[in-house]
């Protein structure tokens, strides 16, 4: 696992898009693993940048993104399809029908996660994008999901409840489900880069890098694959 400190969100989103940025340079028909939330919307900023002034062309990546609220249709302005396309895929020569996240108004929800674990078999990540949850979870693989799975319905934890209602008018409107990547999809990636910032996750940073293999954290997984690049700001990296 190689740690890079940024100095600030800035830093973090400039050196994490770069990193992105040249698997797209050295394979055009790259597929990349996605992530909603604060964390990567720097990075996204800064891909959109060197996609409009450098030309480097998305026109034959595919994405697959890690995740979706139960509930939430794509043209809500807080699904993850949503967050998406005016983060990223609007701004860029993406051709959107290689773009796939789970539907989170899918009428039967398990047989919607078996068809995005079909996607998976098929597009594997060159690089996967990963947050970090303040409880350790990546996707929205909250502690104790077992490092087998595969994409799933996920109850999510009053306390990721509580981090992402800052996004919502009220905490109620928060769904209470979401349809997630597995622990095992994620670890299928080629390569993993996640970025991290805020001292909010300095705890859990500190677990996955240093603390034991357990899925009461689910991020320190990471140690076990072997190819992980954590970029994180001097606050997340605090207690390192
Ligand atoms: C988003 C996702 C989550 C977030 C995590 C951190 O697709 O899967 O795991 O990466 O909750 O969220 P932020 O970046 O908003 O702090």
């Amino acid at each position: 696992m190689k740690v890079i400190v940024t100095k600030n969100y800035d830093e973090m989103s400039q050196v994490a898009a770069n990193i992105i940025i040249d698997v797209v340079k050295n394979n055009p028909s790259a597929v990349l693993g996605l992530a909603t939330g604060s964390s990567p919307i720097g990075t996204y900023k800064n891909m959109i940048k060197d996609c409009k002034e450098n030309g480097t062309s998305y026109k034959n990546v595919s994405t697959v993104n890690l995740d979706e609220y139960v509930s939430l249709n794509a043209e809500h302005d807080q699904s993850y399809a949503y967050f998406m396309r005016t983060n990223l895929f609007d701004h860029i020569d993406i051709d959107q029908n290689n773009t796939n996240l789970p539907c989170g108004v899918a009428k039967d929800l398990q047989a919607e996660c078996d068809r995005y674990n079909g996607v998976l078999a098929k597009l594997v990540p060159d690089i996967q994008v990963l947050g970090l949850g303040s409880n350790g979870h990546i996707g929205f693989n909250e502690p104790d999901t077992p490092f087998d799975s595969v994409t799933h319905i996920v109850d999510l934890t009053e306390n990721t409840i509580k981090d992402n209602s800052r996004l919502f008018a009220s905490i109620d409107e928060v769904p209470r489900q979401a349809l997630s990547m597995g622990i095992k999809n994620i670890m299928q990636a080629k390569s993993i880069i996640m970025v991290v910032s805020g001292k909010n996750k300095a705890e859990a940073v500190k677990g996955m890098v240093n603390g034991k293999i357990t899925p009461a954290l689910p991020a320190s997984v990471l140690q076990l694959h072997p190819n992980v690049t954590i970029v994180c700001d001097e606050d997340a990296a605090s207690l390192l």
